[in-house]
């Protein structure tokens, strides 16, 4: 069994990256899913002076753990003004100081979905350019347009949409 560790760039309650990750995550065979939730890792406001004061809080650690003992990760990030949340901004942000390499090299599944038309476009693309040079191993990318037209009762609806993503995990688990 392979180990991945899933989880959204969001730390909203009803979060529809959460949603899209986890049904990501339940198209795989022969894998321990372990799904994280932002907020069960709360952490300051990055500085570098309070860093500096303080040191690394337990929940930068415990995160960074779940990344490197997973075989694969995959990821749904929440766009907000075209960019990462600052949830998870502040998680990669604490998490990079940590560890440069803060994805280990592991094989990456990178989603987004918003409720527009683009579907998380730019901060996939912001991620897709950012997150190799923190040692991601991205194997593959999607973007879920118009959640609320395309994603219902946990399952993606658009049958050409749903096929991709199907292909899409394919590709990523055989590469664990
Ligand atoms: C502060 C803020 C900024 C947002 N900016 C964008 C944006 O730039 N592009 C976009 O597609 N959606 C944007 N949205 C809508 C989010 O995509 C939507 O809230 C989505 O549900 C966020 O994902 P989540 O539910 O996983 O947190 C924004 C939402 C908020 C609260």
């Amino acid at each position: 069994m392979r180990n991945i560790v899933a989880f959204a760039g969001s730390n909203s309650k009803k979060s529809i990256n959460k949603q899209l990750v986890t049904y990501a995550a339940s198209l795989t065979e022969n894998s321990n899913i372990n799904i994280l939730d932002l907020n069960d890792f709360e952490l300051p406001v990055f500085g570098v002076d309070l860093e500096n004061k303080n040191g690394f809080p337990d929940n930068v650690h415990k995160f960074l753990e779940h990344i490197k003992s997973a075989d694969g990760i995959m990821i749904s990030l929440a766009e907000h003004n075209g960019a990462y949340s600052a949830a998870f901004k502040n998680l990669f942000d604490w998490m990079s100081r940590v560890e440069g390499k803060t994805f280990f090299g592991k094989p990456m599944l990178l989603m987004a979905t918003s409720p527009g038309a683009r579907g998380g476009a730019s901060v996939l693309a912001i991620a897709k350019d950012r997150f190799p040079r923190h040692d991601a191993n991205i194997v593959e990318t999607f973007s879920l347009p118009l959640f609320d037209e395309n994603f219902s009762e946990g399952k993606i609806t658009n049958e050409e949409l749903n096929d991709e993503l199907v292909g899409k995990v394919k590709t990523f688990s055989k590469s664990l």
